[in-house]
């Protein structure tokens, strides 16, 4: 693993970039930027890209880089980036890329990449797409989602499912919504969907597309305009009491812990977001007869796509609509197939599933050992 502090003068802002694996000279992660954001956090998530990769088959190996700001600094939004492109240079010309991650846009990412002189459509390997970069990931910004989405209807097919399942979702934001939206779009009904400030309910549906049109980009509900039939519990876990078949987790890591397996209403609990269940909680949930898929399986839509692109395996003379089937096609295949074999392994007795596939892709299991960073 190489983790590296950058040196950013004038922004304001710690930074850093964490490779936790290099396949063939490239790596692939987003940038983070939040007032929190730590050293530790971007190994775990650097070796949840090793692992995510692996297991879709793509011989890329995982990165992450983070951006704190200091709190209450001045500096433009832009000066940061432009200072975060310039110190990561070395690295992206050097074969890791980095993309968006909580906190950062297609924008911030582009003026890092001038900043810095690198194009991701010039890079050697990479497929020449007859589209832009910006018009493609426009297009397919609800790929992690689409991809949790294709893991659920897989799972409920699976268990036998005939008739339309009650979905709650914990976060509304880019994963959450596309979930939902393709969830509903499916036929089943999306019962509770919650945000930072507390959770609407209504066990008949809610209306999906009305509750998109009346939330934030950053995934906030605007209650004020709520059709009145809906109900709205105050900030908390009530998202984890409501009466659902399935539990989608799309907000902050370890939202389910030990303590809150008990409460735990769905038979089925899908990781949209990264590390969404403690390992405690994710055992546990298991031994209880819960269904778990777990986040390096599901939540990989936009780092297949994008290792996708990278690696050169997308075809380069597809126009938007058609590559983009292309690739919802390719992240759907590799998904529903390890969710399969997820599922058999636990069928046949694993106690932990998700390692033996790790282990049978080559890739290491677990979080970063004791060489990872320390907090400091
Ligand atoms: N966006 C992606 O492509 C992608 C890919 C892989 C993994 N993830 C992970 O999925 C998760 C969600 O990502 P996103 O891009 O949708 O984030 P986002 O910032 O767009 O949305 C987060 C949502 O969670 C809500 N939220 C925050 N704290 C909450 C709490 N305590 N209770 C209930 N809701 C809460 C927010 O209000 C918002 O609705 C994150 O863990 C992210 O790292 C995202």
């Amino acid at each position: 693993m190489l983790s590296t502090t950058l040196n950013m003068p004038g922004c304001e802002a710690r930074g850093w970039v964490v490779v936790d694996s290099m396949v063939d000279g490239l790596a692939l992660g987003g940038t983070r930027m939040t007032p929190t954001v730590t050293e530790r956090e971007l190994a775990h998530l650097a070796r949840a890209m090793t692992q995510k990769l692996a297991l879709v088959g793509l011989p890329i190996g995982g990165a992450k880089a983070g951006i704190a700001p200091v709190p209450g600094a001045a500096v433009e939004r832009r000066t940061v980036m432009r200072g975060f492109g310039r110190a990561a240079a070395p690295l992206l010309h050097g074969g890791v890329y980095l993309g968006c991650d909580q906190g950062t846009t297609y924008a911030d990412r582009q003026l890092a990449f001038e900043a810095a002189g690198y194009d991701v459509a010039r890079r050697a390997g990479t497929t020449r797409l007859t589209v832009g970069w910006a018009e493609l990931w426009d297009h397919m910004a609800d790929i992690t989602g689409f991809g949790v989405a294709v893991a659920v209807l897989g799972a409920l097919r699976a268990s036998g499912a005939r008739t339309p399942q009650r979905i709650a979702i914990q976060g509304f934001g880019t994963v959450g919504r596309a979930v939902a939206g393709h969830l509903a779009a499916h036929g089943h009904r999306v019962v509770a969907v919650a945000d930072v400030r507390g959770t609407v309910e209504d066990q008949r549906g809610l209306p999906v597309a009305e509750l998109t049109a009346l939330t934030s980009g950053d995934g906030t509900i605007d209650r004020t305009r709520l059709p009145a039939e809906v109900r709205v519990h105050g900030p908390g876990q009530a998202w984890l009491h409501v009466d659902a078949d399935v539990l989608v987790l799309a907000a902050s890591a370890f939202a389910v812990d030990e303590d809150a397996v008990p409460a735990v209403r769905a038979r089925m609990v899908v990781e949209g977001g990264n590390m969404s269940c403690t390992a405690p909680a994710r055992r546990l949930l298991r031994e209880s007869g819960h269904t778990v898929l777990p986040d390096v399986v599901v939540n990989v839509g936009g780092a297949a796509a994008t290792g996708c692109v990278l690696a050169g395996l997308a075809p380069s003379d597809l126009p938007l609509p058609q590559l983009s089937e292309w690739l919802r096609g390719w992240v759907a295949d590799r998904i529903a197939r390890n969710c399969e074999l997820v599922q058999e392994l636990s069928t046949s007795g694993s106690a932990d599933p998700v390692a033996h596939l790790l282990a049978s892709h080559g890739a290491p299991a677990g979080p970063p050992g004791p060489g990872a960073p320390v907090e400091r």
